[in-house]
């Protein structure tokens, strides 16, 4: 049996720091399905349902998860997000390292189908670009960001985001869409860095974006 413990990437721990104890976790897009086993093995969830698009990284999944001794708690699914899933109590649901438009697909393909998630849903999304998209459609849902933590991996940063359904929404500003509420306001670790990298990216992305550019002439107030 192969050991799920000190599996995941520096990315992927931070993303797994962010789940709660759940009764079920899906993660959707689990490609090789470390971040279930990590999961299980952590006792995070007592169940895991694995989805990915494509046959091959679903079959990969299973494999993994059967190797780690898990095959009668996990089932891996190919399929489109969380297309033919059923969203239990507690449940978790988990997408990483995909583009913010593909998050905000399959969380509005979901919604679409099923009108709301249960209130007691949480989201860890972790996406690779399109962040200001993303976190709108978040609160265009009622959906709330409680908590957001930026990583350093193989020198690239990531956010991880974890939100849940809310009755009430804050509303964001453009900063807080750009760079993330939790972010601006608790400071987390690797803080400085992140902004003065965003900075530089979010300079070039004001050529040509308004919103972006009044952000940027009012860095020095977010810091
Ligand atoms: C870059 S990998 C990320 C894997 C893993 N979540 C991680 O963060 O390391 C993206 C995975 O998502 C899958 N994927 C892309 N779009 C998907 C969708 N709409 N539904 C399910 N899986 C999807 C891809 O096949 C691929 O295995």
């Amino acid at each position: 049996m192969a050991d799920a413990q000190d599996i995941l990437s520096s990315r992927l721990s931070t993303v797994a720091s962010l789940i709660p104890a759940s009764d079920l976790v899906i993660d959707v897009g689990s490609d090789h399905g470390k971040l279930g086993a990590w999961c299980l093995s952590n006792e995070i969830c007592p169940r895991l349902i694995a989805t990915d698009i494509h046959e091959a990284p679903a079959k990969r999944t299973e494999s993994f998860l059967r190797l780690c001794g898990f095959s009668e708690v996990s089932q891996a699914v190919c399929t489109d997000g969380l297309t033919g899933i059923e969203i239990v109590d507690r449940t978790t649901v988990v997408i990483a390292g995909m583009g913010g438009l593909e998050i905000r697909k399959i969380l509005s393909d979901y919604l679409e189908m099923h009108e709301k998630f249960p209130l007691d849903t949480t989201l860890v999304l972790q996406p690779q670009r399109s962040f200001y998209e993303l976190r709108t459609f978040l609160q265009e849902n009622s959906i709330e960001i409680e908590k957001e933590a930026i990583v350093l991996d193989r020198g690239h940063y990531y956010v991880v985001i974890r939100a849940k359904m809310s009755e009430k929404v804050h509303k964001l500003t453009d900063a807080e869409l750009f760079l993330g509420p939790y972010i601006l306001s608790a400071k987390p670790e690797r803080f400085e860095e992140y902004m003065e990298h965003q900075r530089k990216l979010m300079e070039k992305q004001a050529l040509g974006d308004s919103r972006c550019k009044a952000v940027v002439e009012n860095w020095e107030a977010l810091l």
